[in-house]
């Protein structure tokens, strides 16, 4: 079990109220010494119900990573770092890219410099993403593949990502970073579509009413959320994973009608409409995509295990159950 590298090892999770940072908490419970930090900005994904089994028992701190302070005693005495803390939606990078710059880029220096003064031996995995990439060259894509990034979000998420892997080529902080697709499961935003539309879909389908799928037939690649907590473990404990760079990615690359084909087949019922893309999106969409994730698969033998009906369906599941605490 790889969550036993973890026993009695302190462990900050930075956005640790969100989606991707909460599964890492809720996975490392009664196994790790757990610190969360999370603003719980209301437009953002944090939710208090995706730490609720565990927010008793473990430190929990409602602070802004854009802190100095925060950061400064946070990092003190930590044995991994995983950096969640985002501004995740692309279109408030465009129409408020100040905030966009100061979370992903900006605070990522701070937390990155209060590591090299005050405890240069943690091990930080930063939660980077394939929208650096923009719109690809080549299909599918690997990490060599040009850094051109469509939108504000993608700029910052580079700087940020760039940081790390610069603290730990002059400095030797141990660093990895990840680049994340499409990530999905219990515990992601459903409210509306700030973080994924897979979650503006999920709360239509639950409540009976159409959805709406723009353009359709770009291919994408969707990971489970568990996988991915999966992919961080494995590159938290593995000193060959230190200044690298991953994709995640997955070998199921579907359109986004057949994803949505398979919500409304996993749900039992449904219905979409098809619609263009709005003009300003159409601008900062990055069209086809998916990744090469062979690089973590040979070195770290990373592969996801949960397939899109499987996910879908467990994701329905959840929210069936806790949908009030998110919609
Ligand atoms: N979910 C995906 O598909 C996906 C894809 C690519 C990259 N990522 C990256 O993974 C990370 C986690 O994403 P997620 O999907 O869990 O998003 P999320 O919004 O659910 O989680 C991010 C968390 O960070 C917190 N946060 C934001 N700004 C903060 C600040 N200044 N100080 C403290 N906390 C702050 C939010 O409150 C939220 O709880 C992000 O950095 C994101 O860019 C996610």
């Amino acid at each position: 079990m790889i969550e036993s590298n973890f026993k009695d090892k302190k462990i900050c999770i930075t956005g640790g109220a969100g989606f991707i940072g909460s599964a890492i908490a809720n996975r490392l419970f009664g196994i790790a010494e757990i610190t969360i930090v999370d603003s719980l900005i209301p437009e953002y994904g944090g939710n208090l119900h995706n730490i609720e089994k565990i927010k008793d028992h473990i430190k929990f701190d409602i602070a802004d990573v854009r802190e100095k302070d925060v950061i400064e005693n946070l990092v003190k005495d930590m044995d991994y770092i995983f950096n969640m803390a985002g501004q995740t939606s692309h279109m408030d990078s465009m129409t408020d890219p100040h905030t966009d710059l100061e979370i992903n880029a900006r605070a990522q220096l701070s937390i990155l410099e209060a590591i090299r003064q005050h405890n240069p031996k943690v091990k930080i995995i930063f939660a980077s993403t394939r929208q650096i990439y923009g719109r690809p060259d080549n299909l599918p894509v690997d990490e060599s593949h040009p850094i051109r990034p469509v939108d504000v979000n993608g700029i910052n998420k580079n700087a940020g990502e760039q940081y790390h892997k610069l603290y730990n080529d002059v400095y030797g902080i141990q660093t990895s970073i990840l680049r994340l697709t499409n990530t999905y499961g219990p515990g992601m935003r459903v409210k509306d579509a700030r973080q994924t539309f897979v979650g503006i879909w999920i709360q239509k389908i639950l409540k009976g009413e159409d959805f709406e799928v723009w353009g359709g037939d770009q291919l994408r690649d969707f990971n489970y959320v568990d996988d991915v907590v999966d992919a961080f473990l494995k590159v938290a404990i593995n000193k060959n994973a230190n200044g690298e760079i991953f994709n995640l990615g997955s070998n199921e690359v579907i359109t986004l009608n057949e994803l949505a084909d398979a919500l409304i087949d996993v749900h039992g019922s449904g219905n979409y409409k098809i619609r263009n893309f709005p003009e300003d999106r159409k601008k900062i969409d990055i069209g086809d995509y998916y990744s090469d994730y062979s690089k973590i698969n040979e070195l770290l033998e990373w592969h996801p295990s949960v397939n899109i009906k499987e996910g879908l369906s467990k994701t329905l599941d959840y929210y069936r159950q806790h949908g009030e605490h998110y919609l």
